[in-house]
């Protein structure tokens, strides 16, 4: 084999071996080498693409962040309207939800209903077109008829597959999904921005709004994103299977991350379970989610209950108790701790969020106090303006 061929074939080796490494890591949530063996490899790469620019492809990983800024960004209409869910507060109306699903189908008492549930994530919501395997568009929701073209910003999400794996996908796939800040890289964001002196962000969901409508790319692939998929636009040709659950976990082996909290859950008591565990599980889990959402499982019904104004008849959203709220703070003390450091604490007018009473909120030092310019008497609300927990 002459030098070119060979540089060919290891190319595409090393291609298919970082993609295998990225999917092992962000849709099976198993990762089979150290990031160091990662690098390694990703290098390798793109010096053999330096010297031999000839064999650089679109879909490279290499070729994630582009070095073009925009201009603005393009409006795109969306192929299928992008639905927006019902909310459900508490279990009477999960109920209701039910018996409107049951009158719907006409069901009888002794049938059940299987829902595919799965956390809310608070992110933002996007749609992922792929035309033979290919990421060719990336919009945000917008209005949820026309949204933004986010392609070049999408690329740079490393959970985000490029090309999809296997070649028994629809020629035409297109994913609805959430993209996310993890806590972790929102901490870090925020400690590295109050480092320079810039403007932190409120919320992770906030980072990940902001970081996804940069419009240059360069930025947004600093930015920590991740994302999950939890449904379908255009799929050509439909369906890809008679489910919910069987049509996400298809999208697994096309190399596309879904939650991996979704379970399929009969019966509207079963649906209370789910919700109560994950609630107990929110606090541990690396991102923020504010409900979970249940979705009738089989295709055939979903489509016989069909939509309301902009929300399907069969999916709901159940959400958590608000965690922000607004209240005044009567006073700051400041305590002393076991070393001697002193901590100001805010003495607030008793707020119930998120399920306690809330009347003390740490204001962390003196340099939040300043920055938020928290004073007595005053009146504000969110965790991230006065911490109320
Ligand atoms: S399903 C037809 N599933 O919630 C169903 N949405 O209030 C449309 N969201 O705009 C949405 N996690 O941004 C669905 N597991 C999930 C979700 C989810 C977060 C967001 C999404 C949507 C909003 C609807």
């Amino acid at each position: 084999m002459n030098r070119t061929a060979a540089v060919v074939e290891r190319i595409e080796a090393l291609r298919n071996e970082i993609n295998y490494h990225s999917r092992q890591y962000y849709v099976f949530d198993e990762p089979v080498i150290p990031d160091t063996e990662y690098d390694r490899l990703f290098r390798e790469l793109q010096n053999l693409e330096a010297e031999f620019p000839q064999f650089i492809i679109a879909d490279s990983p290499t070729q994630r962040v582009g070095d073009t800024p925009l201009a603005g960004f393009n409006e795109v209409t969306h192929s299928l309207p992008m639905l927006s869910l019902d909310n459900a507060f508490e279990e009477d109306e999960m109920g209701e939800f039910e018996r409107r699903i049951r009158d719907r189908l006409k069901l009888d008492g002794g049938e059940k209903i299987s829902y595919l549930a799965e956390p809310k994530l608070d992110g933002l919501a996007v749609s992922l077109r792929y035309e033979q395997g290919r990421l060719v568009l990336g919009a945000t929701r917008g209005d949820g008829s026309r949204g933004e073209d986010v392609t070049s910003n999408v690329r740079t999400i490393n959970a985000v597959p490029l090309k999809l794996q296997g070649n028994d996908w629809p020629p035409v796939l297109e994913v609805r999904g959430e993209v996310f800040m993890p806590r972790e890289g929102f901490e870090a964001l925020n400690k590295h921005a109050r480092e320079l002196g810039e403007k932190s962000f409120v919320n992770p969901r906030n980072a990940a709004a902001g970081s996804l409508r940069q419009l240059d790319p360069r930025l947004t692939a600093k930015r920590p994103l991740s994302f999950y998929t939890y449904g379908f636009g255009e799929v050509a040709p439909a369906p890809i299977a008679s489910t919910q659950s069987e049509s996400i976990y298809r999208l697994r082996h096309w190399g596309l991350p879904i939650s991996p909290l979704q379970e399929v859950v009969t019966g509207i008591q079963e649906c209370i379970n789910y919700y109560l565990q994950i609630v107990q599980q929110r606090d541990t889990l690396p991102y923020d989610i504010d409900g979970v959402v249940f979705k009738v499982d089989d295709l055939n019904r979903q489509q016989q209950l069909g939509f309301i104004s902009r929300a399907p008849r069969w999916a709901i959203a159940y959400k958590f108790p608000a965690q922000e709220e607004m209240t005044q703070v009567e006073s700051i003390e400041f305590q002393v701790g076991r070393t001697g450091a002193i901590t100001p604490v805010a003495r607030l007018n008793p707020v119930f969020v998120g399920g306690v009473t809330v009347s003390n909120a740490t204001l962390h030092n003196m340099d939040e106090v300043m920055r938020k310019d928290v004073r007595p008497g005053e009146t504000g609300g969110g965790c991230g303006s006065y911490p109320v927990n």
